[in-house]
């Protein structure tokens, strides 16, 4: 009784700024996504489904041509070109996504780096091998997120549900041979995804980290070569499941799963 009272008589002196008009049964109207990886796979069923859901949705990659393709397919979409992996990109990566969609909601770190290829035992990986799926995989993931706490915070603070996920997989659980560099980078998003949402959650922005499982796309063809796709999950379905719990986040219902696999 005593705070519902509190908090009428703290509205009524400074009022708060009421939530951005939503669609009362779809949370992804008007939403702002940024997706990075979102030319190939998972990431380009993603940017497919959000927009479909009426999200609002900017995409990063490395290659122009990809990204000037795939605008041109969803002209909805704002494309942009960049490395994750590379430090001097963050800044314009994160002016652009900003930009594009004056402000952001949900971010998905998306973009993944293999490592060796094919695949190596540790010891034969060379270190630049390893650097370069830890800048993909760990730092690229962090210093976007980093770039972007502000615009998510302020989310936040208008009474949206600002949301990051970290696209994880079951190399960070589980040691399997020749996958070191890619899994090692994963446990490491993995962890670093649950300990930033333990820091802000307070704050209204949730972190999490999700396995979307073994999906028939071109990362997984070339680490799998031989792999019987029949036995793969469409990238659709993953991005469906993926965009669900979204939703779920979004309506505050806690999340009840890290892996659909
Ligand atoms: N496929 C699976 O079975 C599987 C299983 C578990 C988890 N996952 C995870 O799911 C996610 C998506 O994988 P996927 O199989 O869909 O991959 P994918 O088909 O190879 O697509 C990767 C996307 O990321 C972009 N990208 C790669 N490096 C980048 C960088 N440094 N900066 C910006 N963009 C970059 C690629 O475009 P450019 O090359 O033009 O940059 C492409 O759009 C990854 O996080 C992966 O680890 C996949």
């Amino acid at each position: 009784m005593k705070s519902n009272h509190e908090s009428a008589d703290s509205t009524a002196s400074s009022p708060v700024p009421a939530p951005p008009d939503r669609h009362p049964g779809n949370p992804f109207v008007g939403l702002r996504v940024a997706i990075t990886g979102g030319t190939s796979g998972l990431g380009l069923a993603l940017v497919r489904e959000l927009l479909n859901r009426g999200a609002r949705v900017a995409f990063v990659a490395r290659r122009r041509d990809r990204v000037e393709q795939v605008r041109h397919e969803l002209p909805d979409s704002h494309g942009i070109v960049g490395d994750v992996s590379r430090k001097e990109d963050i800044h314009p990566i994160t002016m652009q996504i900003v930009g594009a969609l004056g402000g952001l909601d949900v971010l998905i770190n998306n973009a993944s780096d293999l490592g060796p290829m094919p695949l190596k035992l540790l010891a034969d990986t060379e270190c630049e091998e390893l650097e370069r799926a830890v800048a993909t995989n760990v730092l690229g993931p962090f210093r976007l997120t980093k770039a972007l706490l502000g615009s998510l915070a302020a989310s936040a603070r208008e009474g949206r549900e600002a949301v990051v996920i970290n696209v994880s997989s079951d190399a960070a659980l589980n040691a399997y041979a020749r996958w070191g560099a890619y899994g090692a980078s994963k446990a490491a998003l993995l962890h670093l995804s649950r300990i930033w949402d333990e820091e802000l959650s307070q704050e209204g922005v949730r972190i999490f980290s999700i396995d979307p499982g073994d999906m028939d796309t071109p990362m997984h063809a070339a680490a799998v070569p031989d792999a019987d796709i029949s036995t793969l999950k469409r990238p659709e379905v993953a991005a469906l499941e993926l965009a669900d719990a979204v939703a779920e986040v979004l309506s505050r219902r806690p999340i009840v799963q890290e892996a659909f696999a």
